[in-house]
């Protein structure tokens, strides 16, 4: 294994989209950022210097930072931010992954410009489990505003509704064509015959994506950096902070193919329906040749979505086992929505929030890392409600007394104790897919249902033998999802809804696991250049 060093100046870069310009943040220079290379068991050093006016951090998501937690990123949970003029150095081996992931800012709106992708190849000398692709390439989705994105969320905060929605989807940093901006919108270049191995980020801040190339299947081999059974399809479902990655044949005759991405949104409240496109382009298409159109899946195409998530399974093969935990230690129920709260500052006198069992997670002053590692007391308390304190019909009419509280509270578990999540999407406002992201560990997703989960017979259709492992899923629109992990990394890990506004209203908790006896199971100390609050 190597020691892989790489520098990220975050600097603030006039940038134009949709025929405007505007400063952004972003890393080196570029949007999106600069993909980070490495191989599985490779130690990555990321220096990260602030030249902006905003406090920056930097989330490599997916990343399992075993005892690094110093290294994860989350403002205020794991680190405070580096200020203007600061720099801190990130430091962390990348054990037992291999695939795509993403980097992203992790504080406030940050991570809309500021975002990339990382490349964990295997170990020299181990091949892919699948055909050897001749090319490689990396396409990540994303959003545009054309207002400053800290303001857009400032101004709903305010407000106490929910924010604009992006302006335009972009593919590589692309929105579609716009002849009248002269921008061509991301083109994918291939020869006949070869195969292209696609990782696909979903880097969008609120959406959960479909992604489509028109006249070709993709076969999925790997996502969140954990290799998949291989299975074809036309579509690609891919929430925030997820990646997939797919072999592509370049099979079809010469000619230009459109690349769409859209939204998947199967609620009432969804008013975004843009979609961006790219094209897949043949060497030898001559060039002004039409792009073949394709059939785009509607917003609410629930069907499309529930059919490429069961189709996704562990890989579990001799090299590559799924240790799925057979038993569970503790067994939590966490029901996750999005309400209305009285607001006596807000424009409209109520305001929305957000909260799993009823707590509206309250971001610390100081990192609760830092609180746990040094005793600090009065950062956090450990009260983390493991189910509803009041159950009641989740997906039905939402019952009056939705109130929800306040607090920084975090799930207490022993080292190496396993965890059993039942993820139940509430109707308090309206149902919503909820792409929840759980920080330090992969996960197995064992099941999943529409309506009220039920601990006696859903429990016993779960799959123990070959989930999928990821570290982002989406929980289906009223409906839950049941994940298991090992408690196997000592530190504090947020656990949140990646749609960032979901974030922002508060649905969000950490869980603190702690040290264990033997060696090699407790956190490693902070590093001396940790930022302070
Ligand atoms: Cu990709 Cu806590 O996030």
């Amino acid at each position: 294994s190597k020691i892989r060093h790489y520098k990220f100046s975050v600097v603030r870069k006039n940038t134009t989209r949709l025929c405007a310009s505007k400063p952004i943040i972003v890393v080196n220079g570029k949007f999106p950022g600069p993909t980070l290379y490495a191989r599985e068991d490779d130690t990555v050093i990321v220096r990260v210097v602030n030249h902006v006016s905003d406090n920056v951090t930097i989330h490599w998501h997916g990343v399992r930072q075993l005892r690094t937690g110093w290294s994860d990123g989350p403002a205020y949970i794991t680190q405070c931010p580096i200020q203007t003029g600061q720099s801190f150095i990130y430091n962390f081996t990348l054990t037992g992954q291999r695939g795509t992931l993403l980097w992203h800012a992790h504080i406030n709106w940050q991570r809309a410009t500021v975002h990339g992708a990382i490349v964990i190849l295997p170990k020299l000398g181990v091949p892919y489990p699948f055909s050897k692709p001749d090319k490689e390439e990396i396409i990540i989705l994303g959003e545009w505003w054309k207002s400053d994105v800290e303001a857009v969320i400032n101004q709903a905060m305010q407000a106490g509704q929910p924010p604009n929605v992006s302006d335009a989807h972009t593919i590589n940093g692309h929105p579609g064509p716009a002849p009248n901006c002269s921008s061509q919108g991301y083109t994918l270049h291939v020869e006949q015959g070869k195969t292209y191995l696609l990782r696909i980020v979903n880097a969008a801040v609120n959406e959960e994506l479909f992604f489509k190339i028109a006249g070709h299947l993709l076969t999925i081999v790997e996502v969140d950096a954990a290799y998949t059974k291989p299975f074809n399809t036309d579509t690609v479902f891919i929430g925030p902070g997820q990646t997939t990655t797919a072999l592509l044949h370049a099979d079809q005759p010469t000619g230009k193919y459109i690349i769409a991405i859209s939204p998947f949104m199967d609620t009432i409240v969804a008013t975004d329906n843009q979609i961006a496109t790219g094209s897949l382009r043949y060497t030898g298409t001559p060039a002004f040749y039409p792009t073949g159109l394709t059939a785009i899946p509607s917003k609410n195409a629930t069907r499309v979505t529930t059919a490429f998530m069961d189709s996704l399974r562990s890989l579990n093969s001799r090299d590559y086992p799924a240790n799925v935990p057979q038993t569970v230690d503790h067994s939590l129920l966490f029901a996750i929505g999005v309400g209305v709260n009285p607001c006596a500052t807000c424009v409209n006198g109520s305001r929305v929030v957000a909260d799993i069992n009823n707590v509206s997670f309250v971001m610390p002053t100081t990192a609760l890392l830092q609180a746990h590692y040094y005793n600090i007391s009065g950062v956090y308390t450990t009260d983390f409600p493991a189910t509803p304190a009041m159950p009641y019909n989740y997906t039905g009419a939402a019952p009056a007394n939705m109130q929800t509280l306040n607090g920084t509270k975090v799930y207490r578990v022993g080292y190496n104790s396993t965890v059993q999540i039942v993820i139940q999407g509430t109707s308090m406002i309206a149902p919503e897919s909820h792409p929840t992201h759980l920080h330090g560990f992969n996960f197995f997703a064992v099941g999943k249902g529409i309506g009220n989960y039920d601990p006696v017979n859903d429990a016993k259709k779960f799959n123990l033998v070959d989930p999928v492992e990821r570290n982002t899923i989406s929980v289906p629109t009223a409906g839950w999802t049941a994940i298991r992990f090992r408690a196997d990394n000592p530190g504090v890990w947020f656990m949140h809804c990646h749609l960032e506004i979901h974030t922002t209203w508060g649905l969000k908790m950490a869980f603190l696991v702690e040290n264990g006896k033997g060696p090699n199971q407790s956190i490693l100390p902070p590093p001396k250049d940790l930022p302070k609050c």
